[in-house]
């Protein structure tokens, strides 16, 4: 079967095409045919070195995506070959087909085709965590979201509406503001430069936002702080870009709450995993979450989708097509 390798930590031109042995139905876990792959930035995390080293190369890329059931192992009582299955945190998901411990995947329903489900594993489960349990937004609450035209940001973007709260967004370049306002933000920032508190301060009164979403790396840190209001908090998220390097609590605003939170850590069991997978379901079945696929990629092109995510042009979820 095909996958998609690194041999060695590096730019895109580490990953490659190539021939790997078929996965095996080992107790326990599934195989699965792989029907789309999600790209994460933890994936370009991963092919930098940032995570995963203990991992030994070559390692197929990937944690993220849908398919079907095509073998079950030995103790797995809940999947039977032919169910649609999605998933996060399954190392390789960069390949044609893929064993999977069976505590990591929940049954897609019938209304919801493979490529949406593949579409909120990562960033919805992500975007969900941000908004109910790591600040859970209240009704009237002002967010400050960055990257808001990127698969987690339009996420979470609707997430905080549907929550009753005010949106603003912050993106790179103006031809990804209407988007950001299709999914709800009420006012849309340009900005690459880290300069765009003064503006969050004009759209809120003086006064500055209940929460900053924030994973967009160095530059924007000083700013995001500036932007929140009194006692506010602030959501810190992108390892993979980078962090503001060692910090002065005392140099903080006084009374903000900030961490670095990781959807993981909360949804942490697979019956939490299921819940929430399922209520982000629920939500697209209704119509109050609309996934937005900004590229689909031959599983042969995915250095091309690190590139493009990288390039800051892309919207939406990227996904790959084994
Ligand atoms: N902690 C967690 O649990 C968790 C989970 C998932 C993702 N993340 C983090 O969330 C962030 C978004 O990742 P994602 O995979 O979900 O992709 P994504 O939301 O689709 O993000 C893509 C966006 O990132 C921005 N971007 C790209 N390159 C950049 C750069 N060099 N500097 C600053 N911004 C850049 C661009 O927005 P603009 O150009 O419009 O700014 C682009 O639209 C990453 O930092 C990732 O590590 C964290």
């Amino acid at each position: 079967m095909k996958a998609i390798v690194m041999n060695k930590v590096g730019s895109t031109d580490v990953m490659e095409f190539v021939d790997r042995p078929e996965p095996g139905a080992t107790p326990g876990n599934i195989v699965v045919k792989v029907a789309a792959a999600g790209v994460n930035f933890m994936d370009i995390g991963v092919r930098q070195g940032m995570a995963w080293t203990e991992m030994p190369n070559p390692k197929v890329l990937g944690v993220e995506g849908a398919g079907r059931v095509i073998a079950v192992g030995d103790g797995v009582g809940e999947f039977i070959p032919g169910d649609r299955v999605a998933w996060v945190y399954a190392p390789g998901s960069y390949a044609e087909r893929l064993s999977i411990p069976a505590s990591s995947l929940v049954k897609i329903p019938d209304g919801i085709d493979d490529h949406t489900a593949a579409s909120v594993m990562m960033q919805g489960l992500t975007a969900s965590h941000f908004a109910t349990d790591f600040y859970p937004v209240q009704p009237g609450d002002t967010a400050l979201v960055h990257a808001a035209a990127g698969g987690l940001g339009l996420l979470l973007t609707q997430i905080i509406r549907r929550r009753g709260g005010r949106v603003i967004g912050r993106v790179s370049s103006e031809d990804k503001v209407a988007i950001v306002r299709k999914a709800g933000a009420e006012h849309v920032i340009v900005d690459s430069e880290g300069q765009f508190s003064g503006e969050v301060l004009r759209l809120t009164d003086g006064e500055g936002v209940n929460v900053v979403y924030d994973g967009s790396g160095p530059k924007t840190f000083k700013d995001s702080l500036s932007s929140l209001r009194r006692s506010g908090t602030f959501c810190w998220y992108g390892p993979v870009l980078g962090g503001p390097g060692p910090l002065d609590i005392m140099s903080l605003p006084k009374s903000i709450k900030l961490g670095y939170a990781v959807f993981s850590d909360h949804i942490h069991t697979p019956g939490l995993f299921r819940a929430r997978a399922r209520q982000l379901f629920r939500w697209i079945e209704e119509g109050s979450l609309k996934v937005s696929i900004g590229g689909n990629y031959a599983l042969a092109d995915a250095a091309r989708a690190h590139a493009d995510m990288e390039s800051r042009t892309t919207t939406g979820k990227l996904l790959l097509m084994p």
